[in-house]
């Protein structure tokens, strides 16, 4: 079990696009941690978001890490772009990433970390080879796409297996999850393993604001 106090990553997905800088200013100041960002091409998911312009205007606005969430196909031609953009971190799908091995050693070539996500019905097992290589695993606890989605709680027993399997191998990337995350899942997922917990409607989609949002998935 982890026991450690897990770590808030705001995803901007939920934010109010028409005064965005001033929302992640108060993420920030409410604890943030680092801020997720969910890049979507219409493509791999029946979603479009925004991109690199947007990902350069709010770096100007804060100091904490940004870890950037491709939700595109051929993330390979962009990493570049994502990473001079200002991410911290760049993280790619196992879904449509066929060289995955390349492509992490692109993202550490750019001097960024390298994270890897998992659909919901993507088995653990398809990263087996490349977890000695990874930052962080994002394990999907709901089908990428939309912000606001109820929770799979079959996604439990998922990072409770990758957690013991990182814990037998001594290996130390940092398991965060995405989806559905809110004060009566965050306490399931900390307890399953998960050290970080991205967070859109939960944070951003508060009835009594960001900085509330916040502390009630301080666990
Ligand atoms: C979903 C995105 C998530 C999304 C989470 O495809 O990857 O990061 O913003 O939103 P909530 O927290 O509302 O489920
Ligand atoms: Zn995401």
């Amino acid at each position: 079990m982890n026991l450690e106090k897990p770590l808030l990553a705001p995803s901007i997905l939920a934010a109010d696009f028409s005064c965005l800088g001033e929302q992640i200013r108060q993420a920030e100041a409410a604890g943030a941690n680092r801020i997720h960002i969910d890049v979507m091409d219409g493509q791999f998911v029946p979603n479009i978001s925004f991109g690199i312009p947007v990902i350069q205007s709010i770096r100007k606005v804060s100091k904490i890490p940004f870890e950037t969430h491709l939700m595109i196909n051929t993330p390979d031609l962009l990493l570049e772009e994502f990473a001079n953009a200002g991410s911290d971190t760049l993280i790619v799908h196992v879904e449509n990433t066929p060289h995955l091995h390349r492509t992490v050693q692109r993202i550490k070539g750019l001097k960024k970390k390298a994270g890897v996500a998992l659909n919901p019905a993507t088995p653990l097992g398809t990263i087996e080879e490349i977890l000695p290589e990874l930052d962080l695993v994002l394990i999907m606890t709901v089908n990428p796409g939309f912000g606001g989605q109820k929770f799979i709680p079959a996604t439990l027993e998922k990072i409770r297996r990758l957690s013991e399997q990182l814990l037998a191998r001594k290996l130390s990337p940092e398991i965060e999850v995405d989806g559905g995350v809110d004060e009566t899942t965050a306490p399931q997922v900390v307890r399953a393993g998960a050290r970080v917990l991205v967070a859109g409607s939960a944070v951003f989609g508060h009835p009594q604001g960001i900085a509330e949002g916040m502390r009630r998935l301080s666990i």
